[in-house]
């Protein structure tokens, strides 16, 4: 009796050992899939090209990378404060320095429509890669937007496409406006994963 259960055990674990593998790496596989399309998708989101702009509650716009000499993070010079209005409204508006557009000379203000910081609750400067994507997928942070919407909106939003033409000095955010809408609606379809951290 005792030997007979021994050996259904060692073919219960024969079993497990040749099935167990193959399914679980089936499901990192699918997984592996959609968190490389994070980690490219991150990889914007946190340049600071966009994080600059996704700041917290200080309110203040953030300048770093090589043209503003050095690559940590730093408050925008001048002492630009936003405020709970995000643009200025109740200090010196964005709009006075910022233009519709980039002005061609070096270290000049950069332009595009609107020049704003967004809604405290689209923070990415300061938080890590889980939190982002978590807040991404949350329509109550993410300004009530299906990933689907939220694709539409990198593809056409002036301050987004600012990050692939932030004039004279500035490093570009990687990849293009393009590939970042294809990676989004293809981590959208493989059920956005995101990262343990
Ligand atoms: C007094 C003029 C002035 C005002 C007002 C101003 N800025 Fe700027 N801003 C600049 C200048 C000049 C630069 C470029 C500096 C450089 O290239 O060395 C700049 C650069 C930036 C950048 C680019 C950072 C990067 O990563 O390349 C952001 C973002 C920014 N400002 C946000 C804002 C926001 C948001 C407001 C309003 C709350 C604002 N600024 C108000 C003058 C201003
Ligand atoms: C000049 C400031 C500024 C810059 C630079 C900027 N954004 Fe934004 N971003 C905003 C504002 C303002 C909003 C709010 C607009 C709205 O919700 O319609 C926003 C909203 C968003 C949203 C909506 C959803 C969410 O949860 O945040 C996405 C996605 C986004 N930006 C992506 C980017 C990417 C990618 C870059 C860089 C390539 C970038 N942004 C650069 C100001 C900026």
């Amino acid at each position: 009796m005792k030997r007979m259960s021994l050996g259904l055990l060692a073919g219960l674990c024969l079993i497990a050992a040749q099935h167990g593998p193959a399914t679980a790496q089936s499901a990192a596989f699918g997984d592996g899939a959609g968190l490389a399309l994070w980690a490219q998708i991150h990889e914007v989101f946190a340049h600071p090209r966009c994080s600059n702009c996704h700041v917290g509650e200080d309110h203040i716009p953030l300048w770093s990378g090589a043209h503003y000499g050095g690559d940590a993070a730093r408050p925008h010079g001048m002492n630009i404060h936003a405020g709970v209005s995000r643009d200025g409204a109740e200090t010196l508006p964005c709009a006075t320095c910022h233009s519709t557009q980039n002005v061609d000379i070096p270290h000049g203000p950069p332009g595009a429509p609107h020049w704003a910081l967004p809604p405290i609750e689209m923070q990415w400067a300061g938080r890590s890669s889980r939190e982002i994507c978590e807040q991404i997928k949350n329509p109550a942070k993410n300004g009530q937007r299906t990933l689907g919407d939220v694709a539409d909106h990198v593809g056409h939003d002036a301050l987004v496409l600012w990050g692939w033409n932030p004039g004279p000095g500035r490093e570009p955010a990687p990849y293009s406006a393009a590939e970042l809408v294809g990676f989004i609606l293809r981590w959208d379809a493989l059920g956005a994963p995101c990262p343990a951290e």
